[in-house]
C-alpha cells in the first residue's frame, strides 16, 4: 500500500496517512521482523495498551524489561521508564516513540538539587521513586515504585530516610512506617496533585456505594477517604477484593480506566474528578500514538543512550529495589 509521510516541523514527529488498522498491521509485521517487544504503561492510550506485549505499572514494566529475550524494546510510557528499561537491559536497543513524553515529577529533582539536599542530611539513606532521571537514580541508595515503597523503606537497616521526589507518596510511606524518620522532598505529579477530596466527594454523590481506589501520588485528603491505596496494577488486584461492588471511583490518571473496564466488564469504573477523567489526564503519557510506535519501529527511533557510569549507579539502585517484594 502506498502512503505519504510528512514531518511536523514543531515536534519532528513523522505523520502517515495510513488508517489505524493498517498501522497496527505494520506494527505487528515490524515487531516480528525486528525482534522487538512493545511495553506499555497502564496510562497509555487504549489502542497502545491493546497492542502491547505487556501492559503494567512501573515495577511490572521494569521486571519485563529485565527479563525479555527481544533484541529491541519499544517503550510506550514516559522517558524515565524507557531509561529504566535501558539500565536493566543495557545490551538491548531501547526506543521511546515520542521525545515529548517527559515527566514533570521526574524533572522536579536534579542530581545537583539531590546533592544539596543530601549534604543537609549526611546520615540518611536516599530512597528515590522511579519517577526520576537515571542520573538521580545513580546518586540514590535504592529506588522504589508505588507498588513496593513501604517494603523498600522497611527493608533498609537505616532508620533515617530521605524520600524523593514525590511528597505525597513520601508522606503516605512515612505514615505506614512510623518507626522511621522519613524526610520528604517537595515534588509532586501535577496530574494527581490537582485532585482534591471535595471533587471525589462530588463524584461520590452519584455513586454513594462506590469503592474509592486512589494512587499514593494523590494528596492526603484524597488518600484519607480511599478504601484502597495502591499502584496502578495494584488497583486490578484491589477490585478483586470487592466482587459484590457495583461501582468504583478511580483516583489516578484516566488511562487506568481502560485496563479496569476490560478486566471487569460487569462493574462500573468512574474517574474521581467526575469529568470523564479530563483533569486526571497526563499530557505526557497521552502524547504517544500508533503512528509514533510505527515510526519508532520503522526508523528505530528515538534510541535511549546513557553513560556507562550512570547505568552502573542507577542499576545498583534499581536492582536493590527489585529484590524487595511487592506491597500491592
Ligand atoms: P505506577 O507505578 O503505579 O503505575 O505509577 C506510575 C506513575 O507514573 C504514576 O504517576
Amino acid at each position: 500500500m502506498t502512503h505519504s509521510e510528512t514531518i511536523a516541523p514543531a515536534t519532528g514527529q513523522y505523520h502517515s496517512d495510513l488508517p489505524a488498522e493498517e498501522l497496527i498491521a505494520q506494527i505487528n509485521h515490524l515487531r516480528r521482523e525486528k525482534n522487538a517487544v512493545i511495553l506499555a504503561h497502564n496510562y497509555q492510550i487504549p489502542p497502545i495498551q491493546d497492542l502491547a506485549d505487556f501492559t503494567g505499572d512501573s515495577l511490572g514494566l521494569s521486571v519485563e524489561a529485565a527479563k525479555t529475550d527481544a533484541e529491541r524494546i519499544v517503550f510506550c510510557g514516559v522517558h524515565f521508564m524507557a531509561e529504566s528499561a535501558k539500565i536493566l537491559s543495557p545490551g538491548k536497543q531501547v526506543f521511546l516513540p515520542h521525545l515529548g513524553a517527559g515527566c514533570s515529577l521526574a524533572d522536579s529533582i536534579t542530581p545537583e538539587s539531590l546533592d544539596d539536599w543530601k549534604a543537609d542530611y549526611p546520615d540518611h539513606t536516599v530512597v528515590t521513586y522511579v519517577n526520576s532521571t537515571a542520573e538521580v537514580k545513580a546518586e540514590s541508595d535504592i529506588c522504589c515504585t508505588s507498588a513496593n515503597a513501604v517494603s523498600v523503606v522497611r527493608s533498609l537497616d537505616s532508620d533515617k530516610i530521605l524520600f524523593t521526589p514525590d511528597r505525597n507518596l513520601g508522606r503516605w510511606v512515612a505514615e505506614q512506617v512510623p518507626e522511621k524518620e522519613v524526610v520528604v522532598y517537595d515534588g509532586a505529579c501535577p496530574t494527581h496533585d490537582v485532585l482534591r477530596a471535595a471533587s471525589v466527594e462530588r463524584t461520590r454523590t452519584d455513586y454513594p456505594e462506590a469503592v474509592i481506589i486512589a494512587h499514593p501520588e494523590c494528596r492526603e485528603d484524597v488518600v484519607e477517604i480511599a478504601h484502597e491505596v495502591c499502584s496502578t496494577t495494584g488497583m486490578l488486584k484491589a477490585v478483586e477484593k470487592y466482587p459484590e461492588a457495583k461501582s468504583f471511583i478511580i483516583a489516578t490518571e484516566n488511562g487506568m480506566l481502560h485496563q479496569l473496564r476490560q478486566r471487569f466488564p460487569h462493574q462500573e469504573f468512574v474517574a474521581a474528578d467526575g469529568c470523564i477523567g479530563c483533569r486526571l489526564h497526563c499530557p505526557y503519557m497521552k502524547i504517544t500514538d500508533l503512528q509514533d510506535v510505527y515510526f519508532s519501529l520503522l526508523y528505530e527511533r528515538y534510541e535511549i543512550t546513557l553513560d556507562d557510569e550512570v547505568i552502573v549507579g542507577a542499576r545498583r539502585a534499581l536492582e536493590r529495589m527489585m529484590a524487595v517484594p511487592r506491597d500491592n
